[in-house]
């Protein structure tokens, strides 16, 4: 296993759209399987998407199974080629992102999605993801279409803002 490089903002490689994953073989799990230790080495991150390291398939990984405050999760989600199905509601919550080192920033999502996406073995499954699992799915899967936070902010003088330490662990 492999801890990946991970791409940054301003890298214009994070505006390419992934493509779906086809047979996922053992190739694919082994970059699924680096793609998860890049996740875990990194600061406090709740997911991570292949086109981060730039990878162009549609393969993410989401956790929010050890945030600081408890919320409900799935526990750890590996989601290939991802679909929401049904969004509900509208929130506005803070959001970090390993490409984007530096800032933080204020972004509307659904408050709850529905959707489908294969697992490991290839297996079409459903989730129902509310709260800050919900945003954290739909942040990564935006990496999949090469959006970033930034291309979300309402008003980057109002909902954009500096780290001084990231974070850790
Ligand atoms: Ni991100």
């Amino acid at each position: 296993m492999a801890v990946l490089e991970i791409l940054t903002y301003p890298d214009e490689r994070l505006k390419q759209e992934a493509t779906p994953v086809g047979a996922i073989d053992d190739e694919v799990r082994t970059f699924i399987a680096d793609l998860e230790e890049t996740m875990d080495a990194g600061p406090g991150g709740v997911g991570i998407a292949a086109p981060q390291v730039g990878r162009f398939q549609r393969i993410v990984i989401v956790d929010c199974s050890k945030t600081r405050k408890p919320v409900p999760n799935h526990g750890r989600l590996f989601l290939i080629n991802p679909e929401i199905t049904q969004w509900d509601g509208m929130v506005v919550g803070r959001e970090g992102c390993m490409s984007v080192p530096d800032y933080t920033g204020n972004v509307i999502r659904a408050e709850a999605v529905t959707l489908k996406a294969l697992d490991l073995d290839g297996n079409e499954q459903e989730y129902h993801c509310e709260g800050f699992e919900a945003r954290a799915i739909q942040h990564e899967m935006d990496h999949l279409d090469g959006m970033l936070f930034l291309d979300r902010l309402v008003s980057r003088r109002n909902d954009l803002f500096k780290r001084k330490v990231y974070q850790k662990k």
